[in-house]
């Protein structure tokens, strides 16, 4: 299928693997690229050192397009960012900051930069930056959605801005990509759909609450990793929601991820200060080592945060990557043609 999505990353299928963390790895990255789509490779929880094989471990498993996603407001993300630059990454895709040094940098090697917004300001300031398309995601999102729902969110952004859109928060398949297209998008990023999937390298007993989970068995709320965020509603998520975290609990969760991120302390405890007050790192802190258990909860899923997206609700079983890729495609095309044919005369 094919949109100015297609044309623009050189990809056959307008789809993209969300960039999720823990969840985004190079398999799935791979499996999704090989599939006709774009795997979209997370970096939060990556070194610079690590960056560099992850990228070459990942040309190894796909010639095709893919991207690596690097989230701003972390410690190590624009050190991140700087190795996939020189490793010329075909594509990158940032969030949650000021991108526009990268989008130079990318455009010098032909590189194209998206960028994830949830608000018409940011997206206005991402045209303006250069960006070569964007991520545009509603509150029913898994995570960082914004306030206004897919349904309002996109149509609102595609009438602002003339680079390509790609629709993110609540799709799972071939209805929600001819929405999407209906709606002004070139295309849809997936992150819940392929978190739930059988290369998603996340525990089976995370997929097991994916699978069970309704569309009303996720909470929003600011108070979990300090920015509004859509989760799993477990007695983890529901506790941090409710009330003050202990910053005994935050320091050790920091000394954790310190470890994971290969960064001093005392410059997370900076880079957290520096944009966010000392809740709001804490919660960081926080989030991001519970965040880091998906792929090992032990016995007790309901002491990780998962982020999740309402549509889980409508996810029901774990194909491969790309049975999603292929059967959202068929299923979009199918929708297309019934849709000529609801409207009477
Ligand atoms: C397990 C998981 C981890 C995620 N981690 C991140 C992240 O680190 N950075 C980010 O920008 N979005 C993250 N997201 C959000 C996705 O990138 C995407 O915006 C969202 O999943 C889209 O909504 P959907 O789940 O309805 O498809 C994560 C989502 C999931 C399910």
């Amino acid at each position: 299928m094919k949109t100015r999505m297609t044309e623009l990353f050189g990809i056959k299928h307008p789809i993209m693997l969300a960039g999720m963390a823990f969840v985004s790895l190079p398999e799935v990255v791979a499996a999704v690229s090989n599939a006709g789509g774009l795997g979209m490779f997370n970096s939060v929880a990556n070194t610079p050192d690590q960056m560099r094989d992850i990228i070459k471990q990942i040309k190894s498993l796909t010639d095709k397009p893919f991207g690596i996603n690097v989230t701003l407001l972390f410690p190590n993300a624009k050190e991140n960012a700087e190795v996939a630059l020189e490793e010329k990454a075909p594509i990158l895709n940032y969030a949650l900051g000021k991108g526009d040094w990268l989008i130079k940098a990318a455009h010098e090697y032909g590189g194209k930069v998206i960028s994830t917004v949830a608000t018409e300001r940011h997206a206005h300031r991402a045209e303006l930056d250069g960006a070569d398309a964007l991520v545009v995601t509603g509150l029913e999102a898994a995570a960082h959605g914004g306030e206004p729902t897919s349904l309002v969110l996109i149509p609102l952004i595609a009438s602002m801005v003339d680079i390509p859109i790609i629709a993110a928060g609540g799709f799972c398949d071939g209805k929600g990509l001819a929405a999407a297209l209906a709606l002004g998008a070139d295309g849809i990023s997936m992150g819940t759909r392929f978190m739930l999937t059988q290369e998603s390298v996340v525990h089976e007993s995370i997929k097991e609450v994916g699978l069970r989970a309704t569309a009303e068995d996720t909470m929003r709320s600011d108070k979990i990793d300090g920015l509004p965020g859509r989760f799993w509603m477990n007695k983890a998520a529901i506790e941090m929601a409710q009330g003050k975290v202990s910053i005994a609990k935050a320091i050790a969760s920091a000394w954790q991820i310190r470890k994971t991120l290969d960064v001093p302390f005392y410059k997370l405890l900076l880079s957290g200060l520096r944009q966010r007050g000392v809740q709001d790192l804490a919660r960081q802190a926080i989030s991001v080592d519970f965040l880091e258990r998906l792929n090992d909860p032990g016995d007790d899923v309901n002491s990780v945060f998962l982020p999740l997206g309402q549509v889980a609700g409508r996810i029901n079983d774990i194909p491969s990557c790309q049975d999603v890729v292929e059967e959202t495609v068929s299923e979009a095309e199918q929708v297309i043609k019934v849709m000529q044919g609801k409207v009477t005369a």
